[in-house]
This record gives C-alpha cells, structure tokens and sequence, in this order.
C-alpha cells in the first residue's frame, strides 16, 4: 500500500485498466452468470453496507430477506420453505449436506450424488467428513437409479440429485429419487443452483422440487439465471427445524443464534434479488428463459446443418456438442474471442446460452464455429 493516498481519478482510471482486462459477457459461452439486471444493480448500491451476518442491526433487510425466501419457496413448489440467502450454490450445497449430517448423527457418514454432481461436492466430502459415493449415470446423463440405490447402506445421510447440472443441464428423475430416500429414511437434497430459475418457467414440467414429497432441501441460485448480482444463493429446506442444525451462538453479536456459514454477509445481495424478482415476476422470467431457449434450440439446429450434433437434446438452455477435434477447435476459437468449456465424459463442446448472449452474436459464433471447423 502506498504511504501517500492517490486521487479518486487516479485510482478509477487504475480500476478502468483492470476491467478492461476482464471478459465481457459477450463473447461468454462458459459461464452460468451473467450481467445482472439494472435494478439488481442499483439495489445492490443502496444496500452495499448493509450485513445480515448481525440481522438485528439490519431489520429492514432482514424482512427482505424473508420476502425472498417466500418468493423462492412459492417457485420451488413451498411458500413455506425457510432458508436463507448464501454466497452461492457451493455455500448452499455445504450448508444442506452440514444440516442432514448433523441431524443423521452418523459416525462415518456417507452421502450418494450422480457422477454429474457439481464439484462443490467434493469441497463438501473434504470439509464435513461425509463420504461420497457417485452413482452412474443413464444412457441420457441422468442418476442412474439402480446404482444410486446400490450405493445406499447404513451409513448414508443423504442422497443429492441435480435439478439443471453443471455439463449437460441435465434433470434427475427426482420422483424415483424421492421415493428411495423416503423408503431408505434419508435426507434429499436438490441441487438447482442453476436450475432453480429455469426449469420452473420451461413449457414442460418437471419433478424437482417440494412439491415431490421426500425433497428435503434445494439449492437454487439467483446469481445465475435469476440475474441478481453476485454473491446471491439460494438455499431452502422443506423443515423449518433444519436451520437450528446449523445454529451457532453468537454472543456479542445483535443476534442470540446465526445459522450461515459465513459470519459477515451481503445485504446487498439480498437486496438485489428482491428487486430484480418482484420487478420481473413470473412473466418476465419465463420470457426470459423463453428466449434462451428460443436461441438454444436455433444453435442445435444452426450446429447440425454445419455437422455437429449435441450429446443429447438440450433440455434447458445448456449444450453440448459434439465437435471433431474438440481442443484445436476451441484453441481457434478462443483466438476469435469466444469463451467455451468442456464436458468431462464424454468430452464435448459446453456451451450456456445465457441472457447476455445475443442474436447476432450467436450468428457470429455459429460462422466462427464454422470457420474452425474447416468447413
Ligand atoms: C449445479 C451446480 N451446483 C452448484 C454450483 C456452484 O455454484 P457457485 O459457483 O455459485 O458456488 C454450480 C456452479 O456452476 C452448479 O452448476
């Protein structure tokens, strides 16, 4: 740190610099976040200092908080589902593995997730001391049921099924996932972090939330495709009790008891979500999903007249193609500007069709895709 402060404009024109370095959405076809919605933004400015890691100070934001909560739970199928907003899909996930562990009581706790699962499962093994077992996938990348079922033993706290995954975008038969919890007595945790706001808003319905009975617990963000600003997760349990499983005591605090994992937390964030989903609505979400997936079943079609077809019939606004020389094709890429990853197996093309992707700039991926393709 300098000994002497810079100027206001000496220290913008810094930060210009260091911005104009990162990625503009634009050209991003890696990443489940996106721009924020403008009056997410202005929100998260006027609650910037506000910290509902000590609620007692923050009443007004705290009641927002609760607010959001409702709206949350009513599209995960429980207004009266509690929970709280986190940092994101890790901390949720973290957090509803901490309470089913805690409330099991198991000595060697294990816990059953698809081989799709997202990698913050892994985070959660490392920390919790829960052991996890990955379950095979169908034929279409789903939890296969007979080798979930066959990973269950005494031990296991819960099982996890993803609601939109990571690679595929993908929706676990919860139904069946439901049943094998309740008969087995187990926790079922739903990992909609990126589902969570789309799959409520498609033409076909889907099982994946409290309103399958055995769903325990849900993930689903509002900093990916609620277009909140970052850092806004959403985690949900269908008991009430749940949280207490969490609590610690906070003695100097405003507060008796704090159930999140991170002491200090944005209400900032919580500000923001609020506004963007009661200024958006229902309405407003599903025209927006609407229209990615309007442009993600004209990137398939537009992909297939070049040759390449996807690993399966996208489900929600996530693809995978299946590219010839897949890492040379990407390198070329790249080099035009475009931003894409990859699925693990089988190795493919993966590409979020996020809000910020536009018509014409999906004219321009598809003629670079082309292009690199050699064709
Ligand atoms: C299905 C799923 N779960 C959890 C996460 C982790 O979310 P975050 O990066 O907000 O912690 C992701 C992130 O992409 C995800 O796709």
């Amino acid at each position: 740190m300098n000994q002497k402060g810079l100027s206001e404009k000496e220290v913008l024109s810094m930060l210009d610099t260091a911005s104009l370095k990162d990625a503009s959405y634009d050209n991003v076809l890696s990443a489940m976040c996106t721009r924020p919605h403008p009056i997410a933004v202005k929100a998260h400015m006027q609650f910037i200092a506000s910290n509902l890691g000590d609620f007692g100070l923050f009443p007004g934001t705290k009641e927002l908080e609760e607010n959001v909560i409702r709206s949350i739970g009513e599209l995960m199928g429980d207004p009266c589902a509690c929970g709280y907003i986190t940092t994101g899909g890790t901390e949720s996930n973290i957090q509803a593995l901490r309470a089913a562990r805690n409330i099991a009581g198991r000595s060697h706790p294990n816990m059953v997730v698809p081989a799709s699962a997202h990698f913050s499962f892994d985070k959660i093994a490392d920390l919790l001391g829960v052991e996890i077992r990955k379950a095979g996938m169908d034929s279409v990348f789903r939890a296969d049921i007979g080798s979930v079922e066959g990973l269950i033993d005494e031990n296991t706290i819960a099982l996890v099924g993803i609601a939109g995954s990571t690679e595929f975008g993908q929706i676990d038969p919860m139904d069946k996932l439901a049943k094998l919890a309740l008969s087995h007595d187990l926790a079922l945790h739903v990992d909609a972090a990126f589902g969570g706001f789309v799959i409520p808003f498609l033409d076909k319905k889907y099982d994946f939330d409290f309103s399958t009975k055995g769903v325990t617990s849900i993930t689903a963000d509002p900093h990916k495709m609620g277009l909140s600003t970052i850092p806004a997760g959403g985690l949900l349990f269908r008991d009430a009790s749940c949280l207490s499983h969490l609590e610690v005591d906070t003695p100097y605090l405003s507060i008796r008891k704090q159930h999140s994992l991170t002491g200090t937390r944005s209400g900032a964030a919580v500000a923001s979500t609020y506004a963007v989903m009661t200024h958006l609505g229902k309405d407003g979400y599903r025209k927006i999903v609407d229209g990615c997936m309007k442009m993600t079943a004209r990137l398939v079609d537009e992909a297939r007249e070049i040759g390449v077809s996807p690993v399966i019939d996208p489900v929600m606004n996530i693809v995978a193609l299946d590219v010839p020389a897949l890492d040379e094709v990407r390198k070329r890429l790249r080099a035009k500007g475009w931003f894409t990853s990859i699925t693990r197996s089988p190795r493919a093309m993966r590409l979020v069709i996020m809000p910020h992707l536009t018509d014409e700039a999906l004219t321009r991926f598809i003629q670079d895709l082309k292009e690199c393709l050699g064709n």
